[in-house]
This record gives structure tokens, sequence and C-alpha cells, in this order.
């Protein structure tokens, strides 16, 4: 019997309608969008504005449009893996509170906080729950209200981040199609270089706390950029590698979008085309756990059954991976 792969049948996405273009925010701090555009190539970004909804709400209104496309009724769902470094609350898991949303009563959920590898290690996670044999429909959800933890006051993080969510259903196939492949790494050594202060249980929500703006995103910038340059690259050619990929072979790589120089040295080391990269990194920014579903999303229509595409992704952790799947259906 063959053996039984994890294939993605369908791609849904939440996007909010507010854009934060790099004008206003050059009203805000002191910044241009020509270094904005030539140090990281993004021009504007997605904020969900309405008070008192966090990361569930647009994750739920991208696992609804999923479960719409694909036609899948709710108590269908076995498991929802939310990858979020944005919950809406520290407990409980923000997936419970989408499936919740959603109305997904007869199944397990749980999140997962990688950083932006967050949607790869979720997919991996995901992936071996349908190899099993157990499970028959698996969500994976990116839901990212980066805005929630981001400095408005601090140039070198601010012009970053967006907001958005975005859902991908994963089943089983016992065609040659699914998930063929994937490394996942972590350093927790690099924890110092990028990640927020307090909230946890290190150093608890205080006056001090929020008088020190404790809250938001802490990044050493280029320590960051470095360590995501080789190590995306590394695993990228380390996948293509083992499973004799050719640039040729490959149809797209769709890296994580945190910045146009890791995207294109990423693509330059694999050797392969520009218009072979998924980039949409200028019109949303870095959302984190969305931004690899969130291209599949936008690019779904130029899918092919059969196309060999590879996933890679670094972020907070440090955490980085790479996936190499082949894609299960014409968009
Ligand atoms: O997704 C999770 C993982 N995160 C990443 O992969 C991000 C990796 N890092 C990066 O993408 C880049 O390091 C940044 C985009 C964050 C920064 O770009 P950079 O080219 O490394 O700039 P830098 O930090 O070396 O700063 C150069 C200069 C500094 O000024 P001085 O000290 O030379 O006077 C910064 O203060 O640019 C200044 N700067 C800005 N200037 C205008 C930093 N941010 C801004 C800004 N506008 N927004």
């Amino acid at each position: 019997m063959s053996k039984i792969k994890a294939a993605i049948t369908g791609v849904g996405s939440y996007i909010p309608e507010y854009i934060l273009d790099n004008h206003e925010l050059s009203k805000i701090v002191d910044t241009t969008d020509e270094w904005i555009m030539t140090r990281v190539g993004i021009r504007e970004r997605r904020i969900l504005k309405e008070k008192g909804k966090g990361s569930s709400f647009m994750g739920s209104r991208a696992v609804k449009q999923l479960l719409e496309k694909t036609k899948t009724a709710p108590d269908e769902v076995d498991l929802l893996i939310c990858a979020t470094v944005t919950p809406d609350m520290p407990f409980p898991a923000t997936a419970n509170i989408i499936a919740d949303k959603v109305g997904i009563k007869n199944g397990f959920h749980f999140d997962i906080n990688a950083g932006c590898s967050g949607f790869v290690y979720s997919l991996i996670t995901a992936a071996k729950f349908i190899e099993s044999g157990q499970y028959k429909k698996v969500i994976v959800v990116g839901a990212e209200k980066m805005s929630s933890i981001t400095n408005y006051e601090d140039r070198t993080t601010c012009a970053l981040f967006g907001d958005a969510a975005a859902a991908v259903m994963l089943e089983p196939t016992t065609e040659d199609l699914g998930i063929m492949d994937y490394i996942a790494r972590s350093d927790g050594m690099g924890r110092k270089h990028l990640h927020m202060k307090a909230g946890g249980s290190c150093i608890p929500a205080s006056h001090h706390s929020v008088d020190e703006r404790q809250h938001f995103i802490y990044q050493e910038g280029q320590v960051v950029f470095k360590h995501a340059v080789s190590n995306m690259a590394d695993v990228s050619v380390e996948i293509m590698e083992r499973n004799n990929l050719t640039a040729d072979k490959l149809a797209w790589l769709v890296p994580h979008q945190a910045n146009l120089r890791i995207i294109d040295a990423t693509a330059k080391r694999m050797g392969l085309d520009p218009s072979k990269v998924m980039i949409n990194i200028e019109r949303y920014g870095n959302t984190t756990s969305a931004t690899i579903p969130l291209c599949l999303w936008e690019w779904e229509n130029q899918l092919k059954k059969g196309d060999n595409i590879i996933l890679s992704a670094f972020g907070a952790g440090f955490t980085w991976g790479t996936i190499y799947l082949k894609w299960a259906y014409n968009g």
C-alpha cells in the first residue's frame, strides 16, 4: 500500500482593511519611504484597527473562508493548529477561540509559537497527524496582530510588521503529492536578539514594564539579518540537494517575508530565477506566521498539480525551517 502523505487542499485568508503606508509612518517616526523601500522592501502594511479584536478575529475569518472554499463542514475538522506570537491572551490557546468562533466542535486545537517559522513548524506538525492515518482534515492557520506588540515610537521595528491571517487545509493522499520532506531547526541562543521582554512569567506586566515599553518587539536587526540570510539559504539548498531538485525542477519558492534582501539572497543561493519567487512584502510587510500561507493564497490561481514548491522561514527563537511539497490541485 502507498504511504499516506499530507496535501494542502485549500487556502483561505483575511487581510484587515486599514492600510498604513510609509508616508503615514514617516509622520509618526523619523523615517522615509526611500529608506524602508531600499533596506526592507515594504511600502505598506495592514492594521487591524477595531478595538477589542485580536488574532482570533482574523484567524476565524481566514478559516471560515477556507471551510467555504473547500466545502468542509466544521464538524469534519479533526485538528486545528494556530501559529501565532500574538495570541488573543496568554491562555487559553487562540486555536481554541478560532475553533469556537467557526463552530468546530469535534476536534482538538492548540497553538504553536515558533516566531516567524510558526507556519512551517505547524505544517510539519499537522502533516504528522495526517500521515499517521488517524486524521483526515487538519487546518493550520497563521494569525498575527503584530500591531499589538509593535512600538510605533521605534523606527527600527515599526516599519516592518503588519497584521493578517491565512489558513490551509491538509488532507491525506496516496498519490505522489503533498509534503515530501522538511528540515526544522532551532537555536535558543538567538533569543537575546529577538524577543518581547515582559508580559511572561519572568517579568509579569507592571507599571514599570509598561513605562519601560517592554511589551513590544525587541530586535537587534543586523544580527537577526545575518542569521536569517545564512540559515534560510542553508536549509533551502540542503532540501533541494537531498531531493535532487535542481532550480529548473522547482516551480516556486515561498519565502517568509521579513526583508526583500533576505528573500533575494535565499533565491540566489538556490539558483532560482526571481520570477519563481513569491513576493508580496511590499503590500503586507512581515505578518510573521501568516506570510507563507498569505503568499499561497495570493498565488493559488497560478499553482498547478504536481508543482514542486519549497517553503522557507526564519524567525524568533531562533527558529528556521523548510518544507518541500508537491502542490496537489490546479488553482
Ligand atoms: O521575521 C523575523 C526575523 N526578522 C528579520 O529577519 C529581520 C532581519 N533584519 C532586518 O531585516 C534588517 O536588519 C532591518 C530592516 C531590521 C534593519 O536594516 P539594516 O540595514 O540592518 O539597518 P541597521 O539596523 O544597520 O540601521 C542602519 C541605520 C541606523 O542609523 P545609524 O545608527 O547608522 O545612524 C538606523 O538607526 O538605519 C537607521 N534606521 C532607520 N532609518 C530610517 C533604522 N530603521 C530606520 C528607519 N528609517 N525605519
